[in-house]
Parts: structure tokens; sequence; C-alpha cells
């Protein structure tokens, strides 16, 4: 999600200027320290949420205690405990049952407490994870919403997962790319369905693909916001990134990435 800081996201939240930051997943907390810098220059918090930080954790709050709160537990635990939403950086667990939970429920917590709903950024919304599950923590997913699943990589060019290399080979894969109840990008397309709330949803399909959750009603109060958000929106653009993308995930896998 890193590459994404300096052309979208940090001019986003420049305008946007949010006090409550949530960020699910932060693994070396790259993101969670560009998060921490915005917040303390511009009077914000940030909330990350991951179970397992592999960063000093006591360190960074020590450093900034008015700026930064981490939640040690899995994102469907952490949230109630959050009192406000104004952005979410979505980037935990990239299965449909949890990327579809974590969407229903900030949007209920929200409801019930009567704020608005945040914008939110959602990562790996292309190749490889918008149609394919993955599985931190496979027991963590109910079995009836869980893909039969193993512990090897994924090929661009092949549904079924690949025996030796591939993509990212020592994570917990659905064996099969698209279908129902399978991937990032089919828990949001699902969300989107079902909820009565109004979004844009706009998709940068680079670097994994990030993208983004616009209330309707947050494009109505901030146009400079929707601006930012819409400029990202041109089909034109979105086809030129895919084609890069695709050429971009083919080099990586020669060079053995
Ligand atoms: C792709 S990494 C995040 C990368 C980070 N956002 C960045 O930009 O550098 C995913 C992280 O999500 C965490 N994670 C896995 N399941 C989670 C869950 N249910 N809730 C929150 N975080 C989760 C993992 O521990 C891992 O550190």
């Amino acid at each position: 999600m890193l590459a994404f800081w300096p052309d979208v996201i940090h001019p986003i939240l420049g305008v946007l200027e949010p006090h409550e930051i949530v960020e699910i997943g932060s693994e070396s907390g790259k993101m969670t320290a560009r998060l921490i810098e915005f917040a303390r220059t511009n009077g914000a918090r940030v909330h990350a949420i991951d179970p397992h930080p592999r960063f000093d954790v006591d360190a960074w709050k020590r450093n900034a205690p008015d700026a930064f709160d981490m939640h040690r537990l899995p994102s469907l635990v952490a949230l109630p405990a959050i009192e406000a939403f104004d952005v979410v950086l979505l980037d935990g667990d990239h299965n449909w049952f949890t990327v579809l939970h974590e969407l229903q429920l900030i949007e209920q917590l929200c409801r019930d407490a009567c704020r608005p709903l945040p914008l939110t950024f959602l990562h790996d919304v292309a190749w490889p994870y918008a149609r394919r599950d993955l599985y931190y923590d496979p027991s963590s997913i109910p079995d009836e919403f869980r893909q039969p699943w193993a512990r090897q990589g994924i090929s661009p060019t092949a549904s079924e997962l690949v025996p030796a290399g591939g993509f990212n080979p020592k994570l917990c894969h659905a064996k099969h790319e698209g279908g129902p109840r399978n991937g990032v990008l089919t828990a949001v397309e699902d969300y989107l369905e079902a909820t009565d709330q109004k979004f844009e949803f706009v998709r940068i399909p680079a670097v994994f693909g990030l993208g983004i959750l616009m209330p309707r009603t947050l494009a109505q109060a901030r146009p400079d916001v929707a601006d930012k958000v819409r400029a990202w929106a041109r089909p034109e653009i979105a086809a030129f990134l895919d084609r890069l993308e695709m050429a971009r995930i083919t080099m990586l896998l020669q060079l053995g990435g």
C-alpha cells in the first residue's frame, strides 16, 4: 500500500484533514510510520490494528503518545473499541469473509455512533487477491465461508495454484481464482450490493490495486475531497495502469519476486 502514499493517499488526507485514522494490517509499520507522522503534524490520531505487528510498538508509542494507538487483535475484534473513523486503510487479511465483515462492521459502528461513514482505502483489489482469497489464519474463517486452500504460489495465467514457485508460495491461498465469495474485490462488490448506503468506488489497478470507497454524503459535503478522489477515476488511466501492472507482475515473477 505504501506505493500509493505520496501520490494518492497523502494528498487526499491533506485535503480531508481527518482526526481519526484507522489502519487495518500494519505488518512492519511502513505505512503506519507515514500515518503517525501525518497525525503528529496535523493533530490527528492513528489506530493501528494487527495481531502480529513487526515493529517495536512500545518505542513507537513512546515517541508519539498522543498520535498512536496499537490494537494487537484481529480487525473484527478490535474495531468496536475504536470510537470514530474518519479514514480507514484496509490492508489486513485479504479474503472475502474478512473484508466484507470489516466493511459491514465499520458501517454498523458509524450508524450506532451517529457518525458519518469514513473514506476507506483498500489494498489488493487487483491481481492476485481481487478474485482469490488469502488466509493469514485459515482456522479463523468459518468453514462455510472458507474456500478450499493450499500453501502454494499463484500464477497470473492459471486459476489453479502452481506446485512450485509462483507468487507468495508460503501463504495460504484459495485453490481456485474467481467465483462467489472469493477475493477482496468480490467482497467490496458484495458489500456495495447489500448496503443501503451510497458510495463511489474508484479502483486504481496498479501495484496490486488500490480501491477508494467514498461515501456519497462525504462527496456532497466535501467537493474538494471528491475532486481529489475522482481524479483517479478516469477509465483510460485505469486501462493503461492495468496493462502496466500485468507487465510488472510478469517481470516480477521472472525475477523470482
Ligand atoms: C499486507 S500486510 C500489511 C502491509 C502494510 N499495510 C503496509 O502497507 O506496509 C498484512 C498484515 O495484516 C495482518 N493481519 C492478518 N490478519 C489480520 C486481521 N484479521 N486483522 C488485522 N490484521 C491482520 C498481518 O499480520 C499482516 O501484518
